[in-house]
């Protein structure tokens, strides 16, 4: 059984300018009070902010990410922001496929799959996104979807760093509510199973994220459970003190 890193990251989705960063500070120092955070800690801000943040969090060990990037290097795509662009910012990682990005801007599986490969040609790790709507759940569906999206957005190849797999049930993004914790289980079981019959060793050292509404009083819950290697929390990463309570759950 590969011996996998917790990590937890931060999505701080389009929040934030420059008075968020007295929370960057007071995570900073939570991080380096006690005996050190048992897992990666990362914070994906709004792009304008990656280097402000990196020079607050470089010495607490905590690292950043992109939010999304476009599969291009350079050219004529106004308003979007490359892998190369955000690592020569510092970013380390880049989340792609978020439900918010597929369900606002229309991004496919095909699309997702071709951010993933930028973001390993610039030495960034993607993480991955996929999850079931409510309707997908209800009619018994969400593990069909799940596997359909693995199939179609994860890259063929491991890749030069490897990549994150983030479990985010649409309909638990934002809204309180979250699957059963056999729900979870099993999903993470499912999206397992996967990685190790199409990547080998390397599935079996893949991070499976949880994401959705994972907030201070059920992290722990969730972290303890087969197959959950971190959190991808949105709301709870704005505030320090909740987001250092989940760190501090792993
Ligand atoms: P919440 O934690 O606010 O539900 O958001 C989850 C998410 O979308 C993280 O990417």
């Amino acid at each position: 059984m590969a011996q996998i890193t917790p990590l937890i990251a931060g999505n701080w989705k389009m929040n934030g300018t420059t008075v968020q960063l007295g929370e960057v500070e007071r995570l900073a120092e939570l991080v380096t009070e006690g005996d050190g955070p048992r897992c990666t800690v990362v914070i994906c801000p709004p792009a304008t902010m990656l280097e402000r943040l990196n020079t607050i969090t470089a010495s607490a060990g905590i690292v950043t990410g992109g939010q999304d990037c476009h599969p291009a290097a350079h050219g004529p795509h106004t308003g979007d922001i490359s892998a190369q662009m955000l690592s020569d910012c510092g970013a380390q990682y880049v989340i792609v496929g978020h439900s918010e990005r597929r369900l606002g801007h229309g991004e496919t599986d095909h699309l997702v799959q071709q951010k993933a490969l930028a973001a390993f040609a610039s030495g960034l790790v993607p993480i991955i996104c996929v999850g079931e709507s409510e309707d997908e759940r209800e009619s018994g569906s969400a593990e069909k979807v799940v596997l359909g999206q693995l199939a179609e957005a994860l890259p063929d190849n491991w890749g030069p760093f490897g990549f994150i797999v983030a479990y985010e049930p649409v309909w638990a993004i934002g809204t309180g509510k979250t699957p059963t914790m056999h729900d979870i289980e099993d999903m993470h079981a499912t999206i397992r199973k996967y990685l190790v019959e199409h990547y080998g060793e390397n599935g079996e050292g893949t991070r499976i994220l949880y994401g959705g509404s994972m907030k201070p009083y059920n992290a722990r819950d969730i972290l303890r459970l087969k197959n959950v290697n971190g959190g991808l929390v949105g709301g709870a990463s704005l505030l320090a003190n909740d987001f250092y309570n989940i760190i501090s759950a792993v």
